[in-house]
């Protein structure tokens, strides 16, 4: 019974819906504004976000839904009604500010549209949108990249003399984000009138603004790489093993001192021979190779752009001392096998593969910390 009686209701609120025209005055004019000859009209608008569908960095642009609410006060409707009505889907032909997204990129697909009418002369607009926005994607920090598109509304043909738009409330919180990597991050609104060769006009803007997810791009190149380099520095330079060796120390014994022998621990580093600084430049090579396969695989993968990203730029560093341990470890091997071939040791090579194994040894670290520092004030600030 009362499942009855709703949906009479809900009947009848879509006859009166369906009912609901207008008689208009004799006089009015659709095509002509409110204050048509006086004051600019005043026209709110307001924006709720409800998704963001995609972002493209091919094409440059947002896809975003929208519902675009705007309201205004036509006097000449004063008392045309005699309470607030609804119109769905068949709007009277009154008339209904020109607002338009002005960069958008194929035009805006308006899927509904709903008016309310106040016996005061107030008319309320909404209309749902799917838009593109184009905006310059910029993947310079990538994948530490945030993305900001400003959507921009202004209204078409009116100039700021006749129209003036005004933001009516503020975006909504938590935005869904239909984009594997990107996710919401703020919205900001501003107001601005622009002044063209034809006059001046009245534009909102809203920025809307998402932020990448790193951690994809984090697991599967800046890690690995960095455990490579990491493994690739251990084996060229830590030939240093802890053994036990028997060492006097002076001991205290009544009036006596007396030396007795004691085990200690200590750390004797050795230059690898001939046989092992082979294996340890193949082990070096072989990194490389692996370490500029997942480069390219990543190239591949990221978002195309002509400017440097964030993770060429780690990558490359990367390859880069990878490469000079690599060099390092082969200078080695010559040394060492010219060493074993030759009686004759020539102390210049030697000394200089010393030499630089212990600058390279303390050098690497050194380098990679202020790297790492400078990377993470430039990418993630
Ligand atoms: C339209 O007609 C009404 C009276 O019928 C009058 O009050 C109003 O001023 C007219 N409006 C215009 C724009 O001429
Ligand atoms: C527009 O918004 C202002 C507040 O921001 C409000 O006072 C005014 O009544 C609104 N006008 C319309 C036509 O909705």
């Amino acid at each position: 019974m009362v499942k009855l009686q709703r949906t009479a209701a809900f009947l009848l609120t879509i006859i009166s819906y369906a009912a609901a025209t207008l008689d208009l005055p004799g006089n009015y004019s659709a095509s002509s504004r409110p204050n048509e000859d006086g004051v600019a009209d005043v026209v709110n608008v307001s924006i709720e976000l409800l998704s963001i569908r995609g972002v493209s960095e091919t094409k440059s642009e947002m896809t975003v839904d929208i519902t675009m609410h705007t309201s205004w006060v036509d006097a000449r409707l004063l008392e045309q009604v005699t309470r607030d009505t609804f119109f769905v889907g068949h709007i009277p032909s009154i008339w209904i500010p020109s607002v338009q997204i002005a960069n958008s990129e194929s035009g805006s697909h308006a899927s509904n549209k709903a008016l309310l009418l106040g016996k005061d002369g107030l008319v309320k607009f909404s209309q749902k949108l799917t838009t593109q926005i184009s905006c310059p994607i910029s993947l310079a920090k990538y994948p530490f990249d945030r993305q900001a598109c400003r959507l921009q509304l202004n209204s078409f043909g009116y100039t700021s003399v006749h129209m003036v738009l005004v933001w009516h409330g503020t975006i909504n919180g938590d935005i869904p984000t239909y984009h594997p990597e990107f996710s919401f991050s703020y919205a900001e609104q501003t107001s601005e009138n622009i002044k063209t060769g034809d006059g001046e006009y009245s534009n909102l803007f809203l920025e809307v603004a998402v932020s990448r997810c790193p951690l994809r791009v984090i697991f599967r190149a800046m890690l690995p790489s960095i455990l490579l380099l990491a493994f690739s520095y251990y084996v060229t330079f830590c030939h240093c093993n802890f053994i036990m060796i028997n060492k006097a120390a002076p001991s205290a014994n009544g009036h006596h001192v007396e030396e007795t022998m004691v085990a200690q621990r200590v750390i004797e580093c050795t230059t690898p021979d001939a046989e092992r600084s082979l294996i340890i430049a193949a082990i070096n090579g072989l990194i490389f190779i692996v370490i500029i396969f997942v480069a390219q695989m990543n190239f591949i993968d990221s978002p195309k752009s002509s400017a440097v990203s964030g993770l060429d730029v780690w990558l490359s560093f990367i390859t880069a001392i990878v490469f000079v341990v690599l060099w390092h470890s082969v200078q080695l091997y010559f040394t060492q096998s010219n060493k074993k071939s030759s009686d004759k040791i020539n102390p210049n090579d030697s000394c200089y593969v010393n030499k630089t194994t212990n600058m390279l040894k303390i050098g690497i670290p050194v380098v990679f910390v202020i790297f790492f520092v400078v990377y993470c004030g430039v990418y993630l600030s």
